[in-house]
């Protein structure tokens, strides 16, 4: 065995595993579309600054986890660590502001952090990624979270949980934070050594801390939504009432506070059970301040991102079934050198007809062909010998029925087409 094996938090993601990602990226393709989403692809890396100046120096993305390099021209780029900071930077770089708003887009593609792996954690995952940029309207909150919950329910998941809840803005914001130190004063000594430090550098991170200590610390800390300012208040409350018009279940998560800092009001996760803790298969929120933070011009907006790799887990955890890749409609089989040339000619033939066909290479008993075509999943086997040459035919054998018939090789691509249009 090779000494190289793929980097840590890497997975390769196999053919066997491809139906599954082929179907979940078409359908929420689909549903994105549907609801206007037009895609932009943005650079696997951008600079530096632009997630440090996004994200914020703060948070455990900038501070830990990013995959930071110098190019050959000294600049400092970085493999992104999300999609949002990328989006919004092509959105003012473009001149999307001058198209009518709100502009709505979909990416999708990977993403890199260095984090500890484990089951769902990747240093490498892959995000769908959904944003409505120049929308102030708590409409478009409730048009992301529903896009989500739909993509969700046609893959035929159960038992999701929507956590909901807002981080107010820079006009209330402070003063939560304020209010919530205040509290901890009390607690210093019985915290963590991570919320000791989270305290001073990014307070809100104490309220979803893991460790037990803390955990009795949180349960009776301060609500941020008690201390909303009312442009944050009447936002929060016409989104609620709207989930519950809709009638779309909700938990208010007065713990759930999101690991980047440009989130302004709206915050929430959808949590799925049966994959370990790392529960989360989306996440996202409004961040009306990070247009103007990255130098654009002040642009409210709200977008989320699902990881892929988690949907999948689900998928597998809750039995969902997916539609196989399909197999060759037809395979090829050669007996005998001299058919060869034959072979490979009504190969192409087929396949420029449209048919989708396997060849089979080297020189092999018909028996070993025959298995293969089996194992292959094949629709029909065309057997080409010197027998069937000499006679200007192809014996055509149905995988199916075990029916065989002796086809003219001028009318065989049409006989064939014909029986295995879809
Ligand atoms: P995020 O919560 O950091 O949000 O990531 C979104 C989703 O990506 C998570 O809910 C999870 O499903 C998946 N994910 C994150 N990290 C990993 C990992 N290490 N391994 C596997 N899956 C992972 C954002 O990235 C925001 N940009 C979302 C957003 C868009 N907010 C507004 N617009």
């Amino acid at each position: 065995m090779s000494h190289f094996q793929r980097p840590t938090g890497t997975l390769d993601i196999l053919p066997e595993e491809q139906p599954y990602w082929r179907h979940v990226r078409a359908h929420a393709t689909r549903l994105a579309e549907r609801a206007g989403f037009e895609r932009l692809d943005v650079p696997v890396f951008e600079s530096t600054d632009l997630f440090a100046r996004g994200i914020g120096t703060g948070t455990d993305i900038v501070e830990k986890e990013m995959y930071t390099f110098c190019d050959k021209g000294d600049n400092s780029l970085t493999l992104r660590p999300e999609f949002t900071a990328g989006v919004v930077r092509a959105y003012i770089e473009n001149g999307m502001h001058v198209r009518p708003q709100p502009v709505k887009l979909y990416s999708t593609g990977p993403i890199f952090r260095y984090e500890r792996p484990q089951a769902g954690r990747y240093r490498q995952h892959t995000q769908f990624n959904l944003e409505i940029l120049g929308a102030q309207d708590p409409a478009a909150d409730l048009e992301i979270m529903l896009l989500i919950a739909d993509i969700y329910a046609g893959l035929g998941f159960e038992n999701l949980s929507f956590q909901l809840n807002s981080t107010g803005c820079p006009a209330c914001k402070p003063g939560y934070v304020a209010i919530l130190q205040d509290y901890y004063q009390h607690y210093r000594d019985q915290v963590c050594d991570d919320c000791q430090r989270r305290l001073e550098q990014n307070p809100l991170r104490v309220l979803d801390c893991k460790a037990e200590q803390c955990q009795p610390i949180i349960a009776n800390a301060p609500h941020i939504v008690e201390h909303l300012c009312d442009e944050c208040r009447g936002h929060f409350a016409l989104l609620r009432e709207y989930l519950d018009l809709l009638k779309r279940p909700y938990k208010l998560n007065h713990r759930l506070v999101r690991g980047l800092d440009y989130y302004t009001k709206t915050v929430f996760e959808v949590w799925a059970g049966g994959i370990g803790a790392q529960s989360a298969v989306c996440g996202g929120g409004r961040y009306d301040g990070l247009a103007q933070a990255l130098d654009g011009p002040p642009t409210p907006g709200v977008g989320v991102a699902a990881g892929l790799e988690r949907i999948i887990l689900v998928m597998k955890a809750q039995g969902v079934k997916v539609p196989p890749l399909p197999a060759p409609a037809v395979f090829v089989a050669c007996v005998g050198e001299k058919a060869r040339p034959a072979a490979v000619q009504l190969t192409d033939e087929l396949r420029q007809a449209g048919v989708a066909t396997w060849l089979a290479f080297e020189q092999r008993g018909l028996r070993s062909q025959m298995r293969e075509a089996n194992k292959r999943g094949a629709s029909y086997t065309v057997i080409l010998g010197e027998d069937e040459l000499a006679r200007g035919v192809g014996a055509v054998r149905n995988m199916h029925s075990g029916e065989q018939a002796t086809v003219d090789l001028a009318e065989l691509t049409a006989w064939i087409q014909h029986r295995t249009a879809a």
